[in-house]
């Protein structure tokens, strides 16, 4: 049987590609240590900033077969309760051999840096800087000029030890440059992408269905996008690159490890399937085989 055990880099040691997404399910430490159990590689928590934050009204997500639209709006109950939570999550997956990833984001680099620094406490494998949340666009998206992507990246080195990675935008008119921002200011790792602004319309109310009336879309429709987000990352950059966007089934995982992933961020997919984790690893076992790869690299793009 192919081995699905790979590292993200020199940064991390995994089981299997497949990284709990920031935001599906992974608010508290027993969300996070379920998603060890489920069979994730590793685990990302809920975005946190420094004072927390209460989130839009409802209704904040609607979803069909193609995609999920939510404006949840970063709800979360503040740095320090996740840090606590993050602690306990950290010491239990560590016994499944699961490392947890913490997400941060901030009104600025300094509150960046100040989420970075409280979440470090609980010895985060990595952390990753939500710096492109398309729902609360005006105050904490600083993913769409190179001089705030540096900005941010910069004052989080500079505030722990612990890696950083960079989780950036598709709805961006020059990825390569960003992400080579992010790697020139420090970033140890990019995670590619997150939601793409959307919007969903009642026709007979005539108006938006979600109360912030635009969402950031997921799940199966962004695929196309991620990949070729992700295909434009692996060639400007040297660091590895988490692939987050519409991965659901095992070929989805293949198809994001072959566009240059080195691991492949998986959050929809709850929605869509029970045991998604388990599902997606068995499947991807299945296409590796059946394609005469042995290891995780094995899966590189042909020229
Ligand atoms: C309900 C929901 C909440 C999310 N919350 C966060 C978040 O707090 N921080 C973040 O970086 N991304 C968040 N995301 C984005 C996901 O981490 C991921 O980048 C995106 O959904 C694309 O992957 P997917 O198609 O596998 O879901 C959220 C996505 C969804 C659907």
């Amino acid at each position: 049987m192919p081995s699905l055990e790979t590292n993200l880099g020199k940064l991390l040691k995994l089981k299997n590609p497949l990284i709990l997404a920031s935001g599906i399910n992974d608010s508290n430490a027993a969300s996070l240590i379920r998603g060890a159990k489920d069979g994730a590689g590793a685990v990302t928590s809920k975005s946190c900033n420094v004072k927390g934050r209460k989130g839009h009204d409802p209704p904040v997500l609607i979803s069909n077969e193609h995609y999920i639209l939510n404006a949840m709006g970063l709800p979360n109950p503040g740095a320090e309760k996740m840090r606590d939570e993050l602690a306990l999550a950290v010491k239990e997956c560590a016994k499944l051999g699961v490392p947890v990833i913490a997400s941060v984001f901030g009104e600025s680099a300094e509150e960046f840096a100040e989420a970075a620094q409280i979440v470090a406490e609980a010895k985060p494998a990595l952390i990753e800087a939500d710096i492109s949340c398309p729902n609360t666009m005006n105050k904490t998206f600083f993913s769409d000029k190179p001089e705030s992507v540096s900005a941010v990246t910069r004052a989080m080195k500079n505030a722990t030890k612990i890696p950083i990675s960079v989780k950036l935008a598709p709805n961006v008119p020059s990825l390569s440059l960003l992400a080579k921002a992010a790697e020139d200011a420090g970033a140890d790792c990019i995670t590619a992408i997150n939601t793409m602004p959307g919007m969903a319309i009642d026709p007979i109310a005539r108006r938006p269905i979600l109360t912030n009336k635009v969402g950031g879309m997921s799940g199966p429709a962004l695929k196309p996008i991620s990949l070729r987000c992700v295909y434009e990352i692996s060639r400007a950059v040297k660091i590895p690159i988490i692939g987050t966007g519409g991965i659901i089934t095992g070929s989805d995982a293949a198809e994001m490890l072959v566009a240059g992933a080195s691991a492949v961020g998986v959050g929809s997919a709850f929605y869509y399937r029970r045991n998604s984790f388990k599902l997606i690893a068995e499947e991807l076992e299945k296409v590796m085989k059946e394609n005469g790869c042995s290891k995780i690299s094995d899966l590189r793009f042909q020229e």
